[in-house]
């Protein structure tokens, strides 16, 4: 079995009983907001976040009805934080369309998202688990504050390794834990389980934010949103963090602080990636990448071999090496 079926497998009846459940949420009389979620619809994502639901609780027991729903609201919150990502980072592409804000506008974006979020919410309500609701309530919290933090952090003239896994945590990783935690606790797993799963999913995000901040040193058409966007918005990811403070190289410093203050033109944006990967920047994230997958991998070593343990390692291999 290819990699993408040994996922699927142990979860394939649950995942179309979770689409089902996840197009019914989103309905509205408004007009507009109709067409909003109609160019939304057009495109799903990867569904990354719900699988993981369903694994964490499959790893545990059986899938539940507050499974499916804590799956919906993880999914929905997730595309809310997508929808508002594209107005904060000015961005006009996502999921190989153009971005609501690009279709419509960042007012209708900003609310569009809004109405997201609290569909997101009713869905952790529908759970009936207080201890989920409450997850998902301070996850809403987390994933606001990571991006503050992120924006407060472009000012910084440091080149934080420390802040930038503060904000891949907080951004990514939490929503990334809140999916096994909340796996976990829709079948009643006890204290120690849940943990563990939390703890799993954590790992995973954290992959799964360096990933993507790898892909944005290259171009390609497979990922489906613009790339080179980060140095753009003054962002300075893992890569370029680590080829700047191993080399402390005059000229790249100059140009980083230059990029964090906005002022840096595209041919010095272009210099400083080359700058990175000449300077093993890559190679380190990918190793900081690996190393995070082992932390995860070793948390599943006293559970015994089935179908899911199999799917949750093929899903840890798919983060660390998937194309988009
Ligand atoms: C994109 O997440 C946001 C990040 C955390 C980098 P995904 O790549 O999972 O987005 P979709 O849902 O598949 O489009
Ligand atoms: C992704 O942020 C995480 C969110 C909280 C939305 P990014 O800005 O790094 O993600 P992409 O690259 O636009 O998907
Ligand atoms: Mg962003
Ligand atoms: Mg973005």
């Amino acid at each position: 079995m290819d990699r993408s079926s040994l996922i699927i497998a142990p979860i394939i009846g649950e995942m179309e009983e979770f689409k089902t459940l996840f197009g019914s949420t989103l309905s509205s009389s408004n007009l507009l907001l109709q067409d909003v979620i109609a160019h939304i619809r057009q495109k799903s994502g990867k569904m990354m976040r719900p699988m993981l639901v369903l694994l964490a609780a499959k790893l545990l027991g059986d899938v539940r009805p507050a499974t499916l729903h804590a799956a919906a609201a993880l999914e929905l919150l997730h595309t809310a934080s997508l929808v508002h990502d594209d107005v904060v980072d000015e961005s006009t592409e996502r999921r190989g369309q153009l971005s609501v804000n690009a279709v419509f506008n960042n007012k209708v974006a900003v609310l569009t998202g809004d109405y997201l979020l609290a569909t997101a919410l009713l869905q952790a309500a529908s759970t009936r688990h207080l201890d989920i609701i409450d997850l998902i309530s301070v996850l809403g919290r987390e994933l606001a504050e990571g991006e503050l933090l992120q924006l407060s952090n472009v000012q910084n003239q440091q080149f934080s390794e420390e802040v930038y896994f503060e904000v891949i945590r907080k951004k990514t990783a939490m929503l990334f834990a809140a999916c096994t935690q909340a796996g976990a606790l829709s079948v009643g797993a006890d204290a120690a389980e849940t943990e563990t799963l939390r703890k799993f999913g954590e790992y995973i995000g954290l992959c799964f934010q360096i990933k993507d901040d790898i892909f944005d040193y290259y171009d390609s058409k497979e990922i489906g949103k613009p790339t080179g966007n980060d140095m753009l918005e003054g962002k300075l990811t893992l890569p370029v963090l680590y080829a700047l403070n191993s080399t402390h190289d005059a000229e790249a410093t100059a140009i980083a602080l230059r990029v964090k203050s906005g002022k840096a033109t595209l041919d010095e944006i272009g210099r400083l990636i080359a700058f990175a990967k000449d300077n093993g920047g890559i190679e380190y994230a990918r190793q900081a990448m690996r190393c995070h997958r082992d932390r995860a991998l070793a948390l599943l070593d006293n559970v015994s071999d089935s179908d899911v343990k199999t799917a949750l390692a093929a899903y840890i291999d798919y983060v660390v090496e998937r194309e988009k």
